[in-house]
């Protein structure tokens, strides 16, 4: 018996180092993996669940979740970053025991009063699940002990749009209901993500640890490390999603501020974070009872990498 985690997720590659991480880390008990489109449309990203907790040799329940944003149609998926299955392209086999019985949000309230405080929620995909777990029962907030986000940018611009980062801008009407909520959150966005690379050689060395997860890992990696290679001459990747599971295991590697945040819902800043920093002066502020959220704003890089790989080695199955 763990930290209790449920974990929100649209794999895709970096996904799932996350969820390898989150999964295997001793002192964690993933009670779900809920599914979110976003890197891919639903059917696949849930078929993603599925052969990641098969690989990981886990026995997680995975939870089938939203197809679409909120109020929006959905846009175009990144098949250029994570290939045309979501995992890299190199022919995964199709998951045996998909079941689905309960929908995601609703698998997320029946653990929330199952166990009353205790459910941390990391969320690495748009927010729509969430979102939907608010809107479905508003007091929701009472009872759900923190939500750790991949998501958003406070000074570091954007990574599908010149200030939107990806998974906010997928569901921004979605990202501004659970920013407004009262849930604890942080938010582990850009300014910390773009520090974090997960280069060739910590690749090889996962590669070659004692198990058949960094092997996996290794060759789901190919087509992403690849599309950085092609498109910012990086010799490895962005870890954006498992920074934010790093984050909510140690926290002590990051510096934090407080500040209230509104998600932009017009066309062309579309998906936007905008923080309010607390105690400090703004001309204007928009008075709706948000509460102050933590913000990551600095990050202790290579403590973060070599956690991922401690875990890595001692852990994954
Ligand atoms: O912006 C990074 C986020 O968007 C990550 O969650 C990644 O998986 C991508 O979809
Ligand atoms: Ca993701």
């Amino acid at each position: 018996m763990g930290i209790k985690v449920i974990f929100d997720t649209d794999p895709g590659i970096d996904d799932a180092f996350a969820l390898f991480y989150t999964l295997s880390h001793p002192e964690i008990e993933v009670i779900g993996i809920t599914t979110v489109f976003g890197n891919v449309p639903i059917d696949i990203s849930t078929e993603n669940a599925y052969i990641l907790k098969e690989k990981s040799e886990s026995n997680t329940p995975v939870f089938k979740g939203a197809s679409k944003p909120l109020l929006r149609p959905n846009g175009n998926f990144p098949y250029f970053i994570h290939g045309d299955d979501g995992l890299g392209n190199i022919n995964h086999a199709r998951p045996k025991n998909i079941k689905e019985n309960i929908e995601a949000s609703d698998f997320i309230i029946d653990s929330a009063y199952r166990y009353p405080g205790e459910i941390n929620i990391i969320a690495i995909g748009p927010l729509t699940n969430i979102a939907n777990v608010i809107n479905k029962d508003p007091k929701i907030w009472k009872i759900i002990k923190s939500i750790t986000i991949m998501g958003g940018s406070w000074f570091a611009g954007g990574n599908i749009s010149p200030v939107a980062e990806a998974n906010i801008y997928n569901d921004p009407e979605a990202a501004d209901i659970v920013f407004k909520s009262k849930i604890p959150i942080t938010m582990i966005g850009l300014d910390v993500t773009h520090k974090v690379f997960l280069t060739n050689s910590n690749i090889k060395s996962l590669a070659s640890f004692k198990n058949n997860s960094g092997k996996f890992l290794k060759d789901i990696s190919s087509f992403y490390v690849k599309f950085y290679k092609v498109t910012k001459n990086m010799n490895g990747c962005y870890f954006h999603d498992a920074t934010a599971a790093i984050a909510f295991t140690n926290p002590e590697f990051f510096d934090f501020k407080k500040g209230k945040v509104f998600v932009s819902q017009d066309s062309l800043t579309r998906g936007q974070t905008v923080v309010f920093e607390s105690k400090k002066f703004h001309e204007t502020i928009i008075e709706d009872n948000r509460q102050n959220i933590n913000i990551a704003n600095k990050v202790q890089s290579k403590k973060v990498i070599k956690k991922f790989l401690e875990i890595a080695e001692n852990y994954m199955k």
